[in-house]
């Protein structure tokens, strides 16, 4: 089984890399089958969300 990777990006999203289902609230599947790269915002600023859009940067988001 391949490894899942989860990186956090200083001052962006959380990157995830490997076979994962992704889901929404309502726990309806939002990712692609099969390994991928994921970017999840957490910003909060998203309009694509769980997705990162990029609006971190413009919020000048600053992750701790
Ligand atoms: S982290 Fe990129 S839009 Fe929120």
């Amino acid at each position: 089984m391949e490894k899942t990777v989860v990186k956090c990006f200083k001052n962006g999203p959380y990157e995830i890399q490997g076979d994962v289902e992704i889901t929404d609230a309502n726990g309806k599947k939002v990712s692609q089958d099969g390994s991928g790269t994921y970017h999840l915002c957490r910003c909060g600023g998203s309009s694509k969300k769980p997705f990162c859009d990029g609006t971190h940067s413009r919020l000048h988001f600053k992750s701790e």
